[in-house]
């Protein structure tokens, strides 16, 4: 199949695309004009009608058809797609995206939708104005979240949009309307309704609470082309500026928490409405900061959705924290009762990845019993054998302290469950996993998104990125280079656009992303090298921390061992000195 990005490259000639926003004069080998994308007066910006490519040889910007409508509009790789197909009469759906234009009707339905119930809760007195004012949200609060109201009759939405010319069908499609009997009638009805609007400002759901009892509490919209609740955040859409300016998000369950946080002034918030954290969530929160706080209600349930948290943001590489409040059940609540301040009490006193899951445990077992304290200390040892060493050492005294056993015995406990995993021999698989490769910190990401970028921008580089394969610790970036390897290993010559043509959304633009957001300047060369300087770096400090860790606890009168261990420490102590300072690169 040829895909979409060649037909567009071939029906769309680049001359005419830039042409529409910059004036062009024919030259020798193509067209001259002003760059559009940093000012100048000499026109140094050059476009290929031969190679259909665009160059500036003042700022360096360059790219085919595509990166130049994403570019210019500042718009992502599906987008500048989408655009340039319906400027072109191309039919996207031959070529297999059918789903994508179903998805941007029914954006387009729900912002209609998301007007109607607006209007019908701020135009006249309601029973849903009613009860979010009961609640403590008043109209300040209905407008900056686009609150609506749906009411109790069986066809108010409905009749609206077939005015508006939409179709049952369509309507089903979205999820705005269901069926019973052959007959249409309004999904959410006598319900508060809360759009769910992603961070490009679509509305892509909506939840609606039940304002009279009625069960389900809470009814979200269908999963669909536009909406899969493990792909976004509610909220984020407001608070990412905030996120971003405090580097801290605070995760929440709930709509409700979401909103009463914000509008009491703590703005750094979003909400997985009451799912679990997923990958994609952290890749989504990875845009805007590494640090997460994880505030889950405190009942049961939200101890657990909490524990499973922490590890799916560990394993993506982000610093977790996790808090319960002590007063209501859940943000709402407490932030209700007692205000913003003592809410961000409560975040600066979060615990840490080890401190929450030690806890955790602690609440286990009786600590009076010797066998309990056992117990809690083999479990304790697991969890420290998921942490970096240094850090576990300084849980030792205090672990010590709380069982009533000696620093040593801790220590051993440590060690045991390290053997154990190291044999492959027993532990939990998944901690086992873990530790075999080591987790991707925030430095580690962006080592995997460069290699990315530049297998993307320099296909003549993904056969030396491949040598260092097991840096994708990441799974997302995993896949996408197995993608573009896979496709450039069957055709060398491939255009590098067929890789995004080969994968599903999601990851076309993921993988658009990078491309954007990392700049391969002048000097690939140079930004492979340091990579792969960088990957030496973590691979000598890692090694640095096993032998400090063995120093630490080797047995008395080892001193042959230990001499080697110091020999080797000094070793690489000189190593890494010499390659951080030929190393000036800063990511
Ligand atoms: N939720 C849902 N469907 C349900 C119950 C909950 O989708 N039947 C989601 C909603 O996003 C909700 C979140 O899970 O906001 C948290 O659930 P819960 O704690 O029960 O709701 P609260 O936000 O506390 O609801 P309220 O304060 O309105 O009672
Ligand atoms: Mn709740």
């Amino acid at each position: 199949m040829s895909g979409i990005t060649d037909e567009i490259k071939t029906r769309c000639n680049i001359v005419d695309v830039v042409g529409r926003y910059v004036q062009l004069k024919r030259t020798g080998t193509g067209y001259m004009g002003l760059c559009p994308f940093h000012g100048e007066k000499t026109p140094s910006f050059h476009v290929s009608d031969s190679r259909q490519f665009y160059h500036c040889f003042g700022c360096g910007e360059s790219g085919d058809v595509i990166s130049f409508v994403m570019k210019m509009d500042n718009v992502d790789f599906m987008t500048a797609v989408r655009k340039l197909c319906e400027q072109y009469g191309i039919d996207m759906e031959a070529f297999g995206f059918g789903r994508e234009s179903g998805k941007n009707e029914i954006y387009e339905m729900n912002r209609e939708a998301a007007r109607f119930f607006f209007h019908a809760i701020a135009d006249r007195p309601n029973p849903g104005r009613e009860y979010l004012q009961d609640r403590g949200l008043d109209k300040t609060a209905i407008a900056k979240f686009g609150l609506g109201y749906a009411d109790g009759r069986w066809h108010s939405l409905l009749d609206h949009m077939k005015a508006k010319g939409y179709s049952e069908k369509q309507l089903m499609n979205a999820g705005l309307i269901s069926q019973s009997k052959g007959r249409y009638y309004d999904k959410f009805r006598d319900r508060v309704i809360f759009p769910i609007i992603n961070t490009r400002g679509k509305v892509i759901a909506f939840g609606g609470r039940a304002i009279a009892g009625q069960d389900p509490k809470y009814l979200n919209s269908p999963e669909s082309a536009a909406f899969s609740k493990k792909d976004n955040l509610f909220g984020l859409n407001l608070s990412r500026d905030a996120v971003k300016n405090a580097d801290q998000i605070i995760i929440v369950e709930g709509y409700m928490d979401m909103i009463s946080l914000y509008m009491a002034g703590i703005t750094n918030v979003a909400a997985t409405l009451g799912t679990a954290m997923t990958p994609n969530h952290c890749v989504m929160i990875r845009r805007y900061t590494t640090n997460v706080v994880l505030s889950y209600d405190s009942d049961e349930a939200g101890r657990k959705a909490a524990l499973r948290g922490i590890e799916v943001l560990k394993d993506a590489g982000l610093n977790a924290s996790v808090l319960h409040v002590t007063d209501g059940k859940d943000p709402d609540e407490f932030i209700r009762s007692n205000g913003p301040e003592a809410f961000r009490e409560l975040v600066s006193r979060a615990q840490n990845y080890a401190d929450y899951r030690l806890e955790s445990e602690k609440r286990k077992y009786d600590l009076n019993e010797t066998d309990g304290a056992v117990r809690y200390i083999r479990a304790a040892a697991e969890i420290l054998n998921d942490i970096s060493p240094a850090l576990a050492d300084t849980y030792v005294s205090k672990l010590a302290g709380e069982a009533g056993i000696s620093q040593g015995a801790v220590r051993k406990e440590i060690e045991a469950v390290s053997r154990m995993r190291q044999a492959g021999a027993g532990g939990r698989t998944r901690s086992a996993e873990r530790t075999a490769t080591e987790e991707p910190s925030g430095a580690g990401l962006n080592l995997q998104r460069t290699f990315l970028a530049l297998a993307v921008q320099n296909p003549q580089y993904i056969k030396p990125i491949s040598e260092y394969e097991s840096v994708f610790t990441d799974r997302n970036c995993f896949r996408l280079f197995s993608a573009i390897r896979s496709i450039f290993e069957e055709d060398p010559g491939t255009d590098i656009n067929k890789v995004f043509d080969s994968m599903d959304a999601a990851d076309a633009e993921l993988l658009a992303r990078i491309r954007e957001t990392i700049l391969i300047q002048d000097d690939p060369e140079k930004l492979f090298n340091d990579c792969v300087t960088r990957i030496r770096i973590n691979e000598l400090q890692k090694r640095h921390r096993e032998l400090e860790y063995c120093l630490d606890v080797i047995p008395e009168g080892s001193g042959d061992r230990v001499r080697e261990l110091m020999d080797e420490l000094k070793h690489i102590d000189g190593e890494l000195h010499s390659m951080k300072q030929k190393f000036r690169s800063d990511y």
